[in-house]
């Protein structure tokens, strides 16, 4: 449920970024409230995964102009472990192995680095076992090095142990339901939800397939084309876009380039 009568949780102005040499979000505007879901829709390459990047702090891309404020604070310049302490939560769409480093023992150390979720060893292990219970989860999973040689849909999986151990104020969850089989796509969706319910947190969905949002109540629906985001509209927009496609959208686009560049030209 939204509450618009406070500031949004994050509040994204005139954001143009990209990498060194290559642009790739122009002119972004965006307003998150705390417990609100969005879903971020848009043909592939139009730079949906480097916003979410780019509000984490990925160093990959640089802010050329424009500001991200979250929880009150101005983070455009804060580090990516600033901004997951201060609440804002990744899914990455391809998630990163790390040799070396079992599950569990991460799962612990992200979790004692934040001072409200600090708890025992006893407290946290059966936390950790009912969440994977939830998600449908051997436990086996949790002694064996961080995502290597797990599945596709295992890694999600992991990804959505991390999302309902942290309770963040805000996730960004990008293709979270890529490559999940139909129970999977459920147990992840049962899990979107009691994040959703359990914290009243705020979600940013990054996704192609709807089937992953009939569980939840949509608040806002936005496309991007190009870096751009030209189009923001209700829930039912998502069922426009399976019907007709983003060709409206790009036409959109278009046009306001169009009408651009007949402003220089004049
Ligand atoms: N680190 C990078 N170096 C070079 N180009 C990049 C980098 N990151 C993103 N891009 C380019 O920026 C554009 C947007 O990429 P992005 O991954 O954000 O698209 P997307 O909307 O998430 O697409 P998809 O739906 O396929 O996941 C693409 O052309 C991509 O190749
Ligand atoms: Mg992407």
């Amino acid at each position: 449920m939204s509450d618009n009568t406070n500031k949004p949780l994050l509040s994204i102005r005139k954001l143009s970024a990209g990498t060194e040499s290559k642009p790739i979000l122009h002119d972004i505007d965006l307003d998150v409230f705390s417990g609100e879901t969005h879903v971020l829709m848009g043909p592939n390459g139009a730079g949906k995964s480097t916003l979410g990047h780019v509000v984490m702090g990925d160093p990959v891309y640089k802010i050329s102009h424009g500001s991200i404020c979250f929880d009150g604070a101005d983070i455009t310049a804060e580090a990516a472990d600033k901004r997951s302490l201060a609440g804002i939560f990744l899914s990455y769409q391809a998630p990163v192995e790390v040799p070396g480093v079992p599950l569990y023992s991460f799962l612990r150390t992200i979790t004692q680095m934040r001072p409200e979720l600090k708890t025992t060893a006893r407290k946290f292990r059966t936390r950790v076992g009912e969440i994977c219970e939830q998600l449908d989860m051997d436990q086996g999973f949790l002694t064996r090095e961080l995502n290597v040689g797990f599945s596709g849909g295992e890694k999600k999986k992991v990804e959505m142990l991390q999302l309902l151990l942290l309770q963040p104020k805000l996730a960004i969850l990008d293709e979270t339901d890529s490559g999940l089989d139909v129970d999977a796509l459920s147990v992840v969706s049962r899990g979107i939800e009691a994040y959703r319910k359990d914290c009243d947190g705020a979600l940013l969905m990054i996704t192609h397939n709807t089937r992953i949002l009939e569980r939840l109540d949509v608040d806002s629906t936005h496309v991007m084309v190009k870096g751009h985001l030209v189009a923001k509209g209700p829930a039912s927009m998502i069922d426009d876009i399976d019907k007709n496609g983003f060709g409206q959208f790009e036409a959109l686009l278009d046009k306001s380039e169009a009408a651009n560049q007949g402003g220089e030209d004049a």
